[in-house]
């Protein structure tokens, strides 16, 4: 099935690491023009090397500190006029650590909102008019933390059930232009290999987040009885995206997370 992101423009935010990785390396086996938007350079200049072998038309590395609105400025111009717009609008990055809420601080609470919301509205808004001109799609990923409440995930479930609501705002707003606002939730989702996760990653250290019996129990109380894995969200991304086949669906939240959570 032809998805037809060949050639368009593309920003992918943390598109260096685990699920954004394999974002990236999906719109490039479908010949797209890719902006990785990162805060790990070396990492986003690995992924971009091998996005060029899998068939990207083009890739370029946008070193970004997404809560920073100078710095996406400067990235979303080197989209535009490099790559001649922006056409889809990928905003993969989040960030968690897990503890029960009595645990966290203050401090704590900006971090997870800075990155996981406040990184998204900046993203979000200076993309707009560009993705308004091209009637293209934005896809946010949120979180099955988002759609019930998850211990030691409190400030990062509210942040992303914000994500939720506000890309429902923006497609209502937008869709005059034939702008397409949607939102992927995973549940949890394990890189294969270590090499496939930035320095920064939430999975850099994989025993820090579960140890390799959780990640069994977790699989085993899933209906799929399996864990994700990047693709799986790559996937649901690259069906969002493209206007081809998904042309008529805009403001939907899609769990992708073997089953974790069923929202009728
Ligand atoms: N992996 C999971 O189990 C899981 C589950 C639910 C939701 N999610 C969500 O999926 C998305 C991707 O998760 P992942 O596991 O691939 O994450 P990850 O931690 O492996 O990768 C995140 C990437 O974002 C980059 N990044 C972090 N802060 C940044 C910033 N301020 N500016 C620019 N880049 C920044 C990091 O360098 C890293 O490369 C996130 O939004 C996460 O909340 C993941």
């Amino acid at each position: 099935m032809d998805l037809e992101l060949a050639g368009k423009s593309v920003i992918v935010t943390g598109g260096a690491s685990n699920i954004g990785r394999a974002i990236t390396l999906g719109f490039a086996r479908e010949g797209a023009k890719i902006t990785i938007a990162e805060l790990d350079l070396e990492q986003a200049e690995k992924v971009a090397a091998e996005a060029r072998e899998l068939g990207a038309a083009e890739v370029q590395v946008a070193q970004t500190d997404i809560t920073d609105m100078a710095q996406v400025q400067s990235m979303v111009a080197k989209a535009v006029d490099n790559y001649g717009g922006v056409d889809v609008l990928v905003n993969n990055v989040g960030w968690d650590d897990l503890m029960f809420f009595s645990q966290t601080t203050p401090e704590f609470w900006q971090k997870i909102i800075q990155i996981n919301f406040v990184g998204m509205l900046n993203c979000t808004y200076t993309v707009l008019e560009h993705i308004a001109k091209s009637s293209g799609a934005i896809v946010s990923i949120s979180s099955d933390a988002s759609r019930q409440g998850e211990p030691r995930e409190a400030v990062y479930g509210g942040m992303k059930a914000g994500i939720n609501s506000f890309m429902k705002t923006i497609a209502k707003e937008n869709g005059r232009y034939g702008v397409r606002c949607n939102v992927v939730c995973p549940g949890v989702t394990v890189p294969e290999e270590t090499e496939e996760v930035s320095d920064g990653s939430m999975w850099a250290d994989r025993g820090a987040m579960f140890t390799e019996d959780q990640f069994e129990k977790i699989a085993a109380s899933l209906p799929l009885k399996k864990l994700g894995r990047p693709k799986d969200l790559a996937n649901a991304v690259l069906f969002l995206s493209s206007k081809a086949v998904a042309g008529h669906v805009t403001g939907q939240v899609l769990s992708v997370s073997g089953g974790y959570s069923m929202i009728g």
